[in-house]
């Protein structure tokens, strides 16, 4: 490669936040860059890879405050739980910072600051929702109440999961604070906003000019059309984060640091490694700068960030890589299900290498989901890797040890030689371009050719006549040669089984090792390269995964969503009363999309209640089955009728549960 050729390749991941452990999902978008940073990195150019913990923000702020210990506290054991499981999925970040460091401070008081100087910052007085216990505004996940066109009660934020209205948090009935339960109050404050607007024009071109897929500037031109918003970038203290130059009390709203932590981390690598900031970094560095992101956060990415750098008087991205999700056996991940598969839970069980294989085999370099289905991921492991690239070597080497461990002096099979030596750029080619897919597609085909060389010429038979021992040596150096160009074109997917034959060839492979083969070079003892995945290993994990009692590094899920409210006494816990209750009667709402009408007996006395399950139940389905209900619960006019007290369910995004008594309770007695 002439000096021209190489290139110079910035690359980054989304960074993850810094309140929860990882799980598949990250993993896939951590293995797709790590293989492409892998894979520039044989090709001989120049890349690094950064990457960082996400640690800003009110969620990362109280789920410190959970945990009773300080925010910094919190953030160093995530960093640390994060970095590990990215090492054992070999995923290798030349630096793994965080956005709480000092350079991302200085960096996001420069960009601003330019920003400010560049008149793009504006300010004006908003109001919102306040907790006055907590002391905090609330954003619109963190206050519950009752939608303010079907009166559905325990509603998030501004919409309503019943009757699927929209409005402003701050018209909900009976609003609470959830972290609270405190009534929220309307409180008014300064914020600074990021002339977004100004940018429109700029960013039609920029989205349209190869830095994105089209199917995603389509996307973004539904915004850019509509026309964009002045951008909010401040949050009033309490916030975990960086307080905005010359404005006491207000921090920079994570986002608005997060994607800087990109810079941040590279100029943290910078400050070790003698690598030059601004050669990547300058508005006219003619260095390459890739993001991978999934498709939640494009607009942080491909609008606010770009016309934030090009404000600032920093280069903006080359490309903007976006994957899209992972589901499991065809769902959403979900903890209900047991598919939400947690990054550690799975190296407790599994090669990290079957799932990048796994993954590398199913992205395209399109936006589409991603399904990890167990069945096949255990088929389609073994079946490639096991079956058809290992069983290359393992056939070939014992006939090559018995004969002096020597390969042959030329090579038996030019043509098939020529053809798996001569895909290198058209394999090349689909690393670059992200289709991971088609690359694993041509490999496995040159895997096929080759068994199906072996196969015809079978070797075992003719290593019985020891007059053939020439013949052999060369028909295994032939098979052994074609193993070698296969594990140099899967080494940026399977760095470590790729070491253990790089061992066993005796030899370090780099993307030019496939344009020549070896020849009378002696190679090592054959130890096996990768085991099958043990079904019963899956299983295991999937039971990890739906069982409660997993320890997880700091808490996530459901109690993460939603923190436990305030301790209230018992006194205070004794005003409700709660009842076993008999659905004596159910029925659908007309002009309601997922109310119930209930009728229940409550030992001698018939209640009318509406609840939000029908999503989840049918009518049928209840009719003589007990529940609780919050009896003495003030009547409540609703457009349907008049609601007499609630029904106890839990519920989320994937479900609703309704609370059943044990068998043996009896309507109308009370619960305490
Ligand atoms: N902290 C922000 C990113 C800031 S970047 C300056 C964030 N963090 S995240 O932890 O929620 O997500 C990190 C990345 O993982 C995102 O790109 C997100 O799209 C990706 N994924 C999260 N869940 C995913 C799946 N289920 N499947 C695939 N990728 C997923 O967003
Ligand atoms: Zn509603």
């Amino acid at each position: 490669m002439t000096a021209t050729d190489r290139r110079q390749i910035l690359v980054t991941n989304a960074l993850p936040y810094a309140n929860a452990a990882l799980h598949l999902g990250h993993i896939l978008e951590y293995t797709q860059s790590d293989i492409f940073v892998r894979f520039q990195k044989m090709r001989g150019h120049e890349c690094y890879y950064m990457s960082a913990d996400d640690a800003h923000g009110t969620a990362i702020m109280l789920r410190a405050d959970q945990r009773g210990i300080s925010a910094e506290q919190h953030i160093a054991e995530m960093k640390e739980t994060h970095q590990a499981d990215f090492a054992d999925f070999h995923i290798g970040v030349d630096a793994y910072h965080s956005t709480h460091s000092e350079e991302n401070r200085e960096l996001s008081e420069l960009i601003y600051n330019r920003l400010f100087d560049g008149g793009y910052i504006a300010q004006r007085e908003i109001t919102q929702a306040f907790d006055p216990d907590k002391g905090l505004f609330l954003a619109d996940r963190y206050i519950k109440g009752s939608c303010p066109k079907c009166r559905a009660e325990g509603q998030y934020g501004d919409n309503c999961e019943v009757c699927s209205a929209t409005y402003a948090a701050t018209d909900l009935i009976d609003p609470v604070s959830v972290l609270s339960g405190a009534t929220p109050v309307e409180k008014a404050s300064t914020h600074y906003f990021f002339k977004l607007p100004e940018f429109s024009d700029y960013l039609k071109t920029w989205t349209r000019s190869g830095t994105i897929a089209d199917e995603v500037a389509n996307k973004l031109a539904e915004w850019l059309d509509g026309g964009l918003q002045e951008w909010d970038i401040s949050r009033d203290a309490p916030y975990f984060g960086f307080e905005i130059p010359n404005a006491p009390g207000k921090y920079f709203y994570v986002w608005l640091d997060a994607p800087i932590g990109y810079m941040a981390a590279f100029k943290h690598f910078c400050a070790t490694s003698g690598v030059d900031f601004d050669r990547y970094w300058a508005a006219d560095s003619s260095a390459e700068l890739h993001h991978f992101i999934g498709k939640d956060i494009v607009n942080f990415h491909a609008l606010f960030w770009p016309a934030m750098l090009d404000a600032a008087g920093f280069r903006t991205p080359t490309k903007v890589a976006v994957h899209g999700f992972v589901t499991v056996d065809g769902k959403k991940m979900s903890k209900s299900r047991g598919t939400f598969i947690n990054a550690r839970s799975y190296l407790d069980h599994l090669d990290p290498e079957y799932l990048r294989y796994y993954y590398a085999a199913k992205l395209t370099g399109r936006v589409e989901d991603v399904d990890l289905n167990l069945a096949d991921f255990i088929a389609k492991v073994n079946s490639d890797l096991v079956g058809k690239v290992v069983n290359i070597a393992s056939r070939c080497a014992k006939f090559i040890a018995l004969h002096g461990g020597q390969l042959s002096g030329e090579i038996a099979e030019p043509a098939l030689w020529a053809e798996a030596s001569g895909a290198a750029e058209t394999i090349a080619d689909h690393f670059e371009n992200l289709n991971y897919a088609r690359a694993m597609r041509d490999i496995m085909a040159l895997a096929d050719q080759a068994n199906e060389y072996i196969a015809a010429r079978e070797p075992w038979k003719l290593n019985k006549d020891p007059a053939n021992a020439a013949k052999v040596v060369a028909i295994c150096s032939m098979g052994i040669n074609l193993f070698r160009v296969i594990v140099t074109y899967l080494k940026p997917v399977l760095p470590e089984m790729v070491a253990r034959a790089e061992a066993f060839l005796n030899d370090s492979l780099s993307w030019e090792s496939a344009a020549a083969p070896l020849l009378n070079h002696r190679v090592a003892e054959f130890s096996p390269l990768l085991s099958r995945v043990d079904p019963a290993a899956v299983e295991a994990m999937v039971a990890a995964n739906a069982s409660p009692a997993e320890p997880v590094a700091a808490p996530s899920g459901p109690l993460a969503d939603e923190p436990l409210a305030e301790q209230i006494s018992f006194d205070d816990f004794i005003k409700v009363d709660l009842r076993v209750a008999k659905i004596v009667a159910a029925s659908a709402v007309e002009g309601a999309d997922k109310l119930l009408q209930l009728t229940l007996d409550i030992g001698g006395e018939q209640r009318n209640v509406f609840s939000g399950i029908k999503s989840s139940y049918s009518p049928e389905q209840l009719v003589g089955r007990l529940t609780v209900l919050a009896a003495n619960l003030a009547p409540r006019k609703m457009r349907f009728g008049v609601s007499e007290g609630m029904v106890l369910a839990a519920g989320d995004q994937h479900g609703i549960y309704l609370l059943e008594p044990d068998s043996g309770a009896q309507p109308g007695q009370r619960i305490t």
